[in-house]
């Protein structure tokens, strides 16, 4: 049985690269009898980002009904949010007392911040302003995967150093206390599945260049007009491996539309002709989905019942698992001996 588990830092309003990219994939992956699919919010991990409980409170419910208004159905799912699950935190302090401060010291993230600080002139403190809370993130995120011992982590490609230090604190224990953590493997996320945003760069909410994706009709069409083109002319032929419209078309397409855009390509289409096409696609594909987001987001009380009983089901593995990494490790109950 494959266990396959992924979290979704709960900062920002989803958006259309977010369903291409994570949620449609994910939804589809869980379809399969023989995976188990745990999919959960990370919103302690989102508590290193945003110090605004509204926001931090907001995302989680709009990406919880995102998820939900796109069909994930929680039966088949143990879907629920990290900070309901306690064990997670305690792994996470065992993981700590194993884990090379040097290692963290290389972490992408952490690189970053002292790096920013050099280029800023800071010379007292090249830590300034990096908390305990980035600095320990690989940890966090190393306990919600081995909590579950899953073995497939679907991830973007920023994620795979987590993935790559997860499998070394892993192993550490593993070497310690016996085989007790399975080593993950990242499933990364194909190319074809990364969004551009409407200027071509990566779609992300930090450039300001995202689709949201429960807004109206006409603020999506809005949107899909300011999706950077070329100036060619309308009759043309185009080239669609260069264009950022096209890889909005394919990422939510059939294979079938999509050969006949590439044939219209070919032969010469205006570009307001392609932006049409790819409202139609998109207005349709979002139009029961957000009837009802629309519907869940009136009821928060509807996803706080799922979430909960999602954190039931995960609860009751945690605690076995958690019971065996204890006992591995020496923590467990006095008894005397036989
Ligand atoms: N760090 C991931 C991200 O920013 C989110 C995340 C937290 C995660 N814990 C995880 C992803 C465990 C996979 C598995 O996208």
């Amino acid at each position: 049985m494959n266990i396959l588990l992924t979290g979704i830092k709960t900062t920002g309003t989803p958006h259309l690269g977010n369903l291409a990219g994570a949620i449609l994939p994910a939804i589809k992956a869980s379809a399969d009898p023989g995976v188990q699919c745990y999919y959960f919010l990370a919103d302690y991990h989102a508590l290193i980002n945003t110090w605004n409980p509204q926001a931090l409170h907001r995302s989680t419910l709009e990406i919880a009904a995102a998820w939900l208004a796109f069909g994930l159905d929680p039966d088949r799912v143990v879907f629920y949010r990290q900070s309901d699950i306690p064990e997670i935190f305690e792994l996470t302090w065992m993981l700590s007392c194993l884990t090379a401060k040097g290692l963290m010291n290389r972490a992408h993230a952490y690189k970053a911040g002292v790096a920013a600080n050099a280029t800023s002139g800071e010379t007292d403190d090249p830590d300034r302003g990096i908390t305990m809370g980035l600095y320990n993130y690989p940890i966090l995120m190393a306990a919600d995967i081995l909590m579950f011992k899953a073995n497939r982590v679907p991830v973007g490609r920023d994620q795979l150093q987590h993935l790559e230090m997860t499998r070394d604190i892993a192993a550490r224990f593993n070497h310690h206390f016996g085989e007790h953590l399975v080593l993950p493997e990242a499933l990364v996320r194909e190319q074809s599945g990364v969004l551009p945003g409407l200027d071509g760069r990566k779609m992300s909410k930090s450039y300001c260049n995202i689709i949201p994706l429960f807004t109206s009709s006409k603020a999506l069409r809005k949107a899909i007009t300011h999706i950077k083109t070329d100036s060619s002319p309308p009759k043309a032929p185009k080239d669609p491996h260069t264009s950022t419209l096209f890889t909005f078309y394919r990422a939510f397409a059939s294979p079938e539309q999509t050969a006949i855009l590439a044939a219209d390509y070919a032969r010469g289409i205006g570009w307001g002709d392609v932006k049409q096409r790819l409202f139609e696609l998109l207005d349709d594909l979002l139009r029961e989905p957000g009837y009802r987001h629309a519907e869940l987001i009136a009821h928060p009380e509807r996803i706080e019942e799922i979430l909960r009983e999602g954190a039931t089901k995960a609860r009751r593995k945690a605690q076995l698992h958690l019971a065996e990494f204890r006992a591995a490790t020496g923590i467990r109950p006095l008894k005397a001996p036989l």
